[in-house]
């Protein structure tokens, strides 16, 4: 028997993931206990992508995304085309529109960041499944499944924690992915961010409507001695109109190892990364700073990801 058939759970469908709206508390699960079978029987997996062919469209900047679900991809025995927006036609002029196309014809699912937040929901016409893999300031899906693993994965459970989100959760597509897919549990959402770099609106009425308890912050001390999980962000400098705005927030939050003296003793530190100098490089090595571990979680839900598009 292929080692698929004997993951198969008839109750779990996904085809495309262009955002975390959709989602359900099974299809994670599902997800979830999929990447520790992955992660479990290594010598196992190595053909569950076998004769298919990825195309990886990547028009911003990535190192753990990209090279994560490369290695997911090769790690199952499939194949990838890499292109960056740099590398393109769009580059002549192209739409990105045209540009998917061109790599459709050539795979069988597309994994795709962009720099327009909203933009794959318009696609039209394309007939493989796509993965969004970051769409500007909109969404990051594949980000909040592994932050959620990892969650589960330090914790035991997500449901009675309460999750603090700091930084620029205007401009954050993982804070905003993240929000939504933690609003399916059991849970209080704590966002500190500075006054103009608060939740976006959408994501706040789109948590309340699930029923779950969330409030903002300006200072991280205010609930730092009530949360269960840190999950700081980078204040994100190209998104900024001017320097001088940027200026203005940079640095806002910064965690260093005295700090934690008032934070619960099992406090969980995580961060999608890249960190700029939001996380102190001295905590690294404390066992509550989870962004490294958070980090190589992300191959093994891009593979479980992958292996259910293609193999239910
Ligand atoms: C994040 C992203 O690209 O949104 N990084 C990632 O995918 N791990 C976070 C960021 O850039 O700040």
């Amino acid at each position: 028997m292929r080692f698929h058939e004997e993951i198969k759970d008839r109750h779990c469908h996904l085809r495309n993931l262009v955002s975390v709206d959709g989602l359900n508390r099974a299809i994670l699960k599902c997800i979830f206990e999929r990447a520790d079978r992955i992660r479990n029987n290594k010598d196992k997996y190595n053909n569950l992508l076998e004769g298919r062919l990825i195309g990886s469209i990547f028009c911003e900047p990535s190192t753990r995304t990209r090279c994560s679900f490369s290695a997911a991809i090769q790690r199952l025995g499939g194949k990838v085309i890499e292109i960056s927006g740099e590398d393109s036609s769009t580059k002549k002029g192209e739409s990105f529109s045209d540009f998917v196309k061109t790599i459709e014809c050539y795979t069988d699912a597309i994994i795709i960041r962009n720099s327009t937040a909203g933009s794959l929901k318009e696609l039209k016409g394309i007939n493989v499944p796509i993965i969004n893999a970051g769409d500007g300031v909109g969404e990051h899906p594949t980000q909040a499944l592994l932050d959620i693993y990892t969650i589960r994965r330090e914790r035991g459970t997500v449901n009675g924690l309460t999750i603090c989100l700091v930084g620029d959760l205007k401009h954050g597509r993982t804070v905003h992915s993240l929000a939504k897919l933690l609003a399916l549990y059991n849970v209080r959402l704590r966002y500190v961010s500075p006054k103009n770099l608060r939740i976006p609106q959408e994501i706040w009425k789109y948590v309340e409507q699930l029923g779950v308890e969330q409030t903002e912050h300006t200072d991280l001390d205010e609930v730092l001695d009530k949360v269960d999980i840190i999950y700081m962000t980078r204040m994100q400098r190209e998104r900024f109109n001017t320097a001088v705005e940027y200026e203005g927030v940079k640095g806002s939050y910064v965690i260093e190892p005295k700090m934690l003296n008032k934070a619960k003793e099992n406090v969980v530190i995580m961060h999608p990364l890249p960190r700029l100098d939001e996380i102190s490089p001295e905590l690294d090595n404390d066992p509550r700073a989870a962004y490294f571990r958070q980090m190589k979680n992300g191959m093994y839900v891009r593979m479980a990801l992958l292996d259910l598009i293609f193999n239910q």
